[in-house]
């Protein structure tokens, strides 16, 4: 397929992936996962659960509920035959290589996720010293098991907006010296030091992109008032680097693949005084993508970027199905029923996009 932007109108991708989403756990994914498996086949799910998902038994039980879930939707039959979740583990000071051994063999544990012990959303279990993992990393380069990062430094003193470039300096640098091969994921890039650093290194060591990272800067955040649905963690960055990110992004290079980071917290616990991390995109990331890439008159990149690029850093098949987008205007829902009577907000919630799911 080699479509020309200006007159496309229509738009046939390979299925895409996402390759970091949270679909929380239990009564939440009634919600999220219906709306995740509408467009994506395999999805990476993220193990900052309350507890956390620790070990390859967790993660398989994990992933049980997630497909209960998907049979109880009213997703088509073809959608629920399609749906993979592949499961990460979630990192602490106690991981061992043990566990890094049973979760490489397990056949159902894609990755390894790295949050400092503090850096964001239920991270309070991460990792406090990086130097006391090596042991962990070293099996994780044996087993060729990508480490997927929260790239943010938590030292209280270390400004909000360098927290991502201060991990690349002071903590990925030293790590990566010292395990050349082992595969890792910048997760949710937000700057172009980080998309910099990312060029720099061999095709061992990638990163995903968030839409509202494509899509967003801190002026879209704080001018004219704080808008609770564009945080989250990493923190939206100035408009230079959100033009560097759709630049990488809609380059062709693959690098850099999609990861929505669609982060679901009930729309109570975003509009509070103290308003939770996570913008909620799972039911409309393709179109916000599809938005950002058009943007650049890149629309003929998406499909290596959505569908090609994840399985190709993971070393898995690419999707045989395929999704359309159409140009047709689409208006994000105000929010979506969540669950105990609670609700959800989606990213651009109440706004129309130029490209819908057909
Ligand atoms: O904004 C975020 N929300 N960033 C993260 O790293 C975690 C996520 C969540 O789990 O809500
Ligand atoms: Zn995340």
């Amino acid at each position: 397929m080699n479509p020309t932007t200006d007159s496309m109108t229509e738009i046939t991708l390979l299925q895409p992936d996402d390759w970091h989403i949270h679909l929380r756990d239990n009564q939440a994914l009634a919600t999220t996962v219906a709306h995740a498996a509408a467009s994506f086949n395999r999805v990476i799910c993220m193990p900052n659960l309350v507890p956390p998902v620790k070990t390859f038994e967790q993660a398989h039980a994990y992933r049980t509920r997630i497909l209960q879930h998907l049979q109880d939707s009213e997703l088509s039959a073809e959608r629920k035959v399609s749906f993979d979740p592949r499961m990460t583990l979630y990192l602490t000071d106690n991981t061992t290589v043990q566990d890094i051994e049973d979760a490489a063999k397990s056949g159902i544990v894609e990755a390894v996720k790295l949050y400092p012990a503090g850096a964001t959303t239920n991270s309070a279990d991460g990792v406090t010293d990086i130097n006391g993992c090596l042991d962990v990393f070293e099996a994780l380069e044996k087993y060729d098991l990508p480490l997927l990062l929260h790239g943010e430094v938590t030292d209280d003193h270390v400004d909000i907006f360098d927290r991502e470039k201060r991990f690349l300096d002071d903590v990925l640098a030293q790590v990566i010296i010292k395990f050349p091969t082992l595969k890792i994921v910048l997760e949710h890039i937000t700057t172009s030091d980080a998309a910099d650093f990312v060029l720099s290194q061999g095709n061992h060591i990638a990163a995903t992109i968030t839409p509202q990272h494509l899509m967003f800067n801190r002026n879209h955040l704080l001018l004219g008032g704080i808008k609770p649905h564009f945080y989250c963690l990493p923190i939206l960055k100035r408009e230079q680097h959100q033009k560097v990110l759709l630049d990488v992004a809609t380059s062709g290079n693959p690098k850099f693949f999609l990861g929505t980071d669609s982060a679901p917290h009930a729309t109570d616990k975003k509009e509070n005084a103290c308003g939770c991390a996570g913008c909620y995109s799972a039911a409309i990331a393709m179109p916000l993508y599809a938005t950002a890439f058009d943007s650049v008159g890149k629309i003929d990149k998406l499909e290596g970027f959505a569908s090609r690029f994840g399985p190709q850093f993971y070393g898995l098949p690419v999707n045989e199905n395929t999704i359309t987008m159409i140009k047709t205007p689409m208006q994000v829902p105000t929010d979506y029923p969540y669950f105990d009577g609670s609700s959800l907000t989606p990213l651009m919630a109440g706004e129309t996009l130029p490209w819908s799911l057909k």
